[in-house]
């Protein structure tokens, strides 16, 4: 017997994407939810060949729930999470709600997977920033090796990042450009067709945006305190993948050759790096894939032991949805959790 699995959050962008990757990866569910707001009660979405009615999540009732993946934005997941977990389903949360919280672990799989045994104290486990996610992926294998001391990283995010009005903004307004219609700025704080706008979330007191802050605290979180990280985080106008130009400085020796080889042995990671046309992985091959793509590996001569290079992956997959289906994959391989039908 399977477990019983809700989905909170299913009519957004990384829902829908979770509701795919479940059927994908033939996760043991004997039933799964679909929960949204009351706006979408009744609204079908997909599950592999199926389709789901989408309930309102004040209106559900949890005690049957093993396991709750949570992608209703943080507000939501602050009032929601701990009645959910009270009623004794494990929370995989999406949002920033319980990244930072000391008894929350923050977990990306093929970084920390021993991390999720730490979700007894609280009943929630969090996911990190979409950001962090395929970031951590890509450095861990190069820490363990050489050991990371500082990272400089400079974000290019899709708009998907920003959730469904994210998407519909950019769509709108690449239409009104070439339709002469107005072009409004309603999600985004500038205009995002065929521009950058180098602020993601809100201004912190000194200067850095939350996004970027969030990159500094949950890398240091899931893969080590003692590294340093600054960031630059920017929104473009794609519509799903984020790319990343990272600068590493190692505490030991490490070449462009070795880091290719040991990224390409490390899980999660696929390396495509060919010094010629098109030799490097872009955002619109990275969307609707699983992996983190690593491309543009080189030594960086000023620093000692320094690397550069690109990283892509997509945001609602790695960054999001599929991160915490391997989650709940852990938790099961690991004999974490049972289904309460079984267990009763
Ligand atoms: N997009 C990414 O790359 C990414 C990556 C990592 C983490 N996240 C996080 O994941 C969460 C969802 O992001 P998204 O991109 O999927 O956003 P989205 O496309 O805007 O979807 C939001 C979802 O939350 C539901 N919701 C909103 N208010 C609700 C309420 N009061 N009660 C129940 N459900 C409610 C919406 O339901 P209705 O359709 O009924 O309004 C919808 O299903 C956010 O916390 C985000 O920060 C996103």
């Amino acid at each position: 017997m399977g477990y019983k699995v809700a989905v909170v959050g299913a009519t957004g962008n990384v829902g829908r994407e979770m509701l795919d990757i479940l059927a994908e990866r033939r996760f043991p569910a004997d039933e799964v939810v679909a929960i949204a707001s009351r706006r979408s009660m009744g609204v079908e979405v997909s599950f592999g060949d199926k389709t789901l009615k989408v309930k309102a999540l004040e209106n559900y009732d949890f005690s049957d729930i093993d396991i709750c993946l949570m992608s209703a934005g943080g507000a939501v997941s602050k009032e929601w999470s701990p009645k959910i977990a009270a009623k004794g389903a494990v929370v995989i949360d999406n949002s920033s709600a319980w990244r930072m919280d000391p008894d929350v672990p923050l977990v990306v799989p093929e970084v920390n997977a021993d991390a999720v045994k730490g979700f007894t104290k609280k009943g929630i486990i969090a996911n990190p920033n979409c950001s962090t996610a395929q970031l951590v992926v890509a450095l861990k294998p190069l820490h363990d090796h050489a050991t990371i001391k500082r990272v400089v990283v400079s974000t290019y995010q899709s708009v998907s990042g920003a959730g469904k009005d994210g998407m519909d903004e950019l769509f709108a307004q690449t239409k009104a450009v070439y339709t002469t219609g107005d072009i409004e700025a309603k999600k985004f704080p500038r205009r995002i067709a065929f521009n950058l706008i180098p602020h993601i979330d809100v201004f912190m007191e000194d200067g850095f945006t939350k996004e970027e802050w969030k990159m500094m605290m949950e890398t240091k979180k899931i893969l080590d305190p003692a590294i340093r990280l600054t960031a630059t985080c920017v929104r473009v106008p794609v519509f799903i993948g984020h790319s990343e130009a990272v600068n590493i400085e190692f505490a030991d020796p490490i070449s462009a050759d070795e880091a290719r080889n040991i990224l390409r042995n490390a899980p999660g990671c696929i390396v495509i790096d060919k010094h010629e046309d098109g030799g490097y992985a872009t955002p619109y091959e990275a969307a609707g894939e699983d992996a983190t793509y690593i491309s543009r590996i080189r030594e960086d001569a000023t620093v000692e032991n320094g690397l550069a290079m690109w990283v892509v992956s997509d945001n609602l997959r790695k960054g999001a949805a599929l991160n915490a289906v391997q989650i709940a994959e852990c938790l099961d391989n690991r004999k974490l959790i049972s289904a309460k039908k079984k267990a009763a």
